[in-house]
């Protein structure tokens, strides 16, 4: 079984099936990293204790989204050709995911797409994922659905049926054991918080669409909450991507109550999920978390391929329009029945079991074991 990812969130993800799969006499995962990521990846193979057995280190800082699919197909190919592997899984919808599908699929090796059946409906938002999670579609033999609407997405697409599996989201699995044994950060600016009454906005950005103009409205209006609330205090860790940082750093420059930090390691970023008040974020991985520790979500996109967080009300649009943002904040911060209607803590994407259903389904693909039951959300 040969995993192939090299993002923080793939890593995240995979690290519960990778894990599980460990524990079998009977399946070998075999991992294959891209480093798309560096510092980002490495930090959640740490936490993770997982070890690569091939690191193709595409990683260049500000490389082209091309060059990194180039660079990994090139390397990759020779790996897959070498070991000659029964499934080749990927998760999600980045480069190094297309890529590695690709590379599959090029050497007849049958492909696993775990987190298949996302879709915004928008071919521009998320860019370029929504076009490469259809994509990945189409280049993979076994489709693990993480919900039923993912499953149901790919069914009107016509895929369905043997080929698919709903096995709930193993984010939740991962988020599961960093909760468990969850640290305080190091940082003791952040570890103090678990003692300061102020409320906790707790806020992450990165996408490619939100670049530029978008992102400096983010920053805006994060300023103008924190200048205006003195009840308040804003924990940003910023992604590496210094476009990102670029764009809303200045705008929180010099404010004592915004706490900008590095990316953090996982288990220091579940422990702030779970202390925050309110997340806002255009993050795929933190929408699905954050509703299962009770923690209401601002998502800073106009749309999202994660709507069961919206429809069970923990999750709200508001864009990056600054003053949505800061009328959406206020209201929320303000209005308890609002906010508690949010906090209610409904899990709709997993239930912690889905690396059990993921290693269920491909025993059943290979033949050496039964379909697993399928995930059904509790409401
Ligand atoms: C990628 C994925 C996106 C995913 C996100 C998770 C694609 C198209 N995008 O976006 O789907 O949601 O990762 O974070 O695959 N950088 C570093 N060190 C790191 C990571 C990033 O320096 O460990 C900097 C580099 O300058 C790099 C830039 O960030 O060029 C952007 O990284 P890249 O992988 O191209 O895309 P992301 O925007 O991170
Ligand atoms: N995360 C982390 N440290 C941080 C910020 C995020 O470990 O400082 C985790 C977060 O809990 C989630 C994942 O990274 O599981 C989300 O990654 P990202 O937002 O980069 O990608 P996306 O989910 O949008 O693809």
């Amino acid at each position: 079984m040969l995993f192939v990812f090299g993002t923080r969130p793939e890593a995240i993800k995979l690290a519960p099936l990778i894990l599980a799969l460990g524990e079998t006499s009977d399946l070998v995962p075999i991992v294959v990293v891209t480093a798309q990521h560096r510092q980002m990846l490495d930090q959640v193979l740490e936490f993770f204790r997982i070890d690569p057995d091939h690191d193709l280190d595409v990683h260049r800082p500000g490389r082209s989204l091309s060059a990194i699919a180039a660079s990994t197909l090139d390397r990759l190919d020779p790996v897959i050709e070498q070991l000659v592997p029964d499934m080749l899984v990927v998760q999600g919808d980045t480069t190094s995911t297309l890529a590695g599908a690709l590379a599959g699929f090029h050497r007849r090796v049958p492909v696993t797409h775990v987190e298949a059946g996302l879709r915004s409906f928008d071919r521009a938002a998320p860019f370029p994922e929504e076009v490469n999670r259809r994509a990945v579609s189409q280049l993979a033999d076994l489709h693990l659905a993480p919900t039923p609407t993912s499953a149901a997405n790919l069914a009107a697409e016509g895929i369905c049926g043997e080929d698919v599996v709903c096995t709930g989201n193993l984010v939740i699995d991962a988020l599961d054991r960093a909760i468990a044994t969850a640290q305080p950060p190091e940082d003791h600016r952040l570890a103090d918080l678990a003692a300061d009454p102020r409320r906790l906005l707790l806020v992450t950005v990165h996408r490619r669409e939100s670049w530029g103009a978008p992102l400096r409205s983010v920053g805006r209006a994060l300023g103008r909450l924190a200048r205006e609330r003195s009840d308040l205090v804003v924990v940003l860790p910023l992604h590496l991507n210094p476009l990102v940082r670029e764009a809303i750093a200045p705008e929180v420059a010099g404010l004592a109550n915004v706490l900008v930090v590095p990316p953090l390691a996982y288990g220091s970023f579940a422990w702030l999920i779970d202390r925050a008040d309110l997340v806002l974020t255009d993050s795929g991985g933190i929408q699905e978390e954050a509703p299962s520790r009770g923690t209401p979500v601002l998502v800073l996109r106009e749309t999202t391929e994660r709507p069961e967080a919206v429809t069970a009300g923990t999750a709200r649009l508001v864009g990056t329009d600054e003053d949505r943002i800061v009328d959406a904040v206020t209201g929320l911060l303000d209005h308890e029945d609002q906010y508690l209607a949010m906090a209610r803590a409904v899990n709709p994407f997993g239930d912690g079991n889905a690396a059990a259903r993921s290693v269920a389904a491909i025993r059943w693909r290979f033949g050496t074991g039964s379909r697993p039951e399928e995930f059904a959300p509790s409401r």
